[in-house]
Parts: structure tokens; sequence; C-alpha cells
């Protein structure tokens, strides 16, 4: 996905383009061919699959985001429709309402950023990510170095400073996995360069119950 909203993706030309743009801009290989003015212009030959570019398309366009597991909790209704309300007043500015069943590509090219209107025109700034199925993805922030749902929602001076990666033990409360010590937890340490835990904390400033109403609804997601 190109996180400015530059290049149109609205229809299957102009994804394949950028496709192709994002594979030259990584390891494909191409092979300009110049041609005199008289002469039909000869294509360039590139290594990028346009094939195979097309058919993984058209794969994801079949994958929905995974849905709660209600048998590890289930969702508190009257929890959850607050925090939507919550959700509307704080983070749609940035986070586009998931809709589940019509993630399509053309959905996510307006997704998030700090505008979520579809005419919205690109800027160079940092786009956040649909929150589709992030229940399922922590740790969270780029660099992962905020264990669960509940600690995102806190000032990051009141996140945890180090915790331990790498539990499978899931924490269906705090939505995130357990930070116990456990076979194969590392440490992770927000102090060491690349793993800082600062930003993302202006958005709202959230009572306790707020927080679990706002966890309660992203579960949701
Ligand atoms: C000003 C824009 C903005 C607002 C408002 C905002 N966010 Fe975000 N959010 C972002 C950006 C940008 C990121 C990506 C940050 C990163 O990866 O380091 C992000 C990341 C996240 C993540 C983690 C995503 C991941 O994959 O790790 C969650 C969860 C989240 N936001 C929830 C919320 C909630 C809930 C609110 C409202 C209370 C909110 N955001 C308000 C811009 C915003």
């Amino acid at each position: 996905m190109q996180w400015n909203g530059s290049a149109e993706n609205g229809n299957d030309i102009e994804r394949l383009g950028r496709n192709v743009g994002e594979v030259l801009g990584v390891f494909a290989q191409t092979q300009f061919r110049a041609s005199s003015l008289l002469e039909i212009p000869r294509p360039a030959r590139t290594s990028a699959r346009r094939l195979h570019q097309a058919r993984l398309e058209n794969h994801l366009k079949t994958l929905w985001s995974p849905e709660w597991p209600e048998h590890i909790g289930k969702i508190d209704a009257a929890k959850k429709e607050a925090g939507r309300i919550l959700y509307q007043s704080n983070c749609v500015r940035c986070h586009e309402i998931v809709r589940h069943g019509l993630q399509t590509i053309q959905l996510l090219k307006t997704n998030g950023g700090t505008s979520t209107a579809a005419s919205a025109p690109p800027s160079l700034k940092y786009k956040a990510a649909p929150l589709a199925g992030i229940w399922a993805t922590a740790p969270y922030l780029h660099n992962g170095s905020v264990p669960n749902l509940y600690e995102l929602l806190h000032s990051a001076q009141e996140r945890p400073k180090t915790f331990l990666v790498g539990s499978s033990q899931f924490d269906p409360g705090k939505v995130g996995f357990r930070t116990e010590q456990a076979l194969g937890t590392t440490l992770f340490d927000t102090s060491k360069p690349g793993n800082s835990n600062a930003g993302h904390d202006m958005y709202g400033d959230f009572s306790e119950e707020e927080r679990w109403q706002l966890v309660e609804y992203l579960k949701s997601l």
C-alpha cells in the first residue's frame, strides 16, 4: 500500500501501475529502450511479473481481517457502543471506520491518514493504517513498542518502559500477548535506539472507564 495516496488505484490498470512501481522500487529490473522520434515507442522490458501481481491483487480481495473469537471472551455490547462513540469523536479523523466485508483495495487507499475523505489530496504525512483485525496484531505501533491496546491508550510516559515479548499466550483483557516470563521471551527496552514508544498519545485524555470502552470497540474491528 502506498502511504501518501499519490497514485490512483481505483481500477485494475491503476492498481497494476502501483504494484509494478512498488516492485521496481524494491528489486525488479527494467530495461528502457530508446527509440527515435519517428519510431513507435518500444515498451520497456521489466522483470516485474504483472500476471502474478494481478493474481495476488485478486486474491487479496477475497481476504478479510480476522474477527474477534468470542470463545475467548464475549464482547460487551454496551461498552463497545460507548467505545464506538469515543472512536467517532477521537479517532476517525485518522483511522477510517472499518466495514467488514467492504475492505476493497479502493477503500484501503482512502483509509487512514490525517483525513479520511476520498477526495483528500495526497500528502507527505505518515498515514494511519486501517485498524481492521487490530486485536490480532500486538505488539503495537510500527516498532512493536507497546504491548497491548490498553497501554496504547495511555500517554507514552505511562506505558511500560520494558516488557517481555515472544509469548504465545494471548491476553484477551488488555488485548495483546502476555508479557510475563515464559519460554522464548526476550526483553523489549523502549530506551534503546529505534525502540521508542513515544507518540500517539494526544488523542483524548481518557478516563479508565473510557479506555476499556475503546478497547472493547477495537476488539470488534
Ligand atoms: C492524528 C491522527 C491519529 C489519531 C487522531 C489517532 N491515530 Fe491511531 N495511529 C495514527 C498513526 C499515524 C498510527 C501509526 C503509528 C505507528 O505505527 O507508530 C496509529 C496507530 C494506531 C494503532 C496501532 C496500529 C498498529 O498496527 O500498531 C492503534 C490501535 C490506533 N492507532 C488506535 C487509535 C485510536 C483508538 C484512536 C482514538 C482514540 C487513534 N488511534 C487516534 C494516527 C492517529
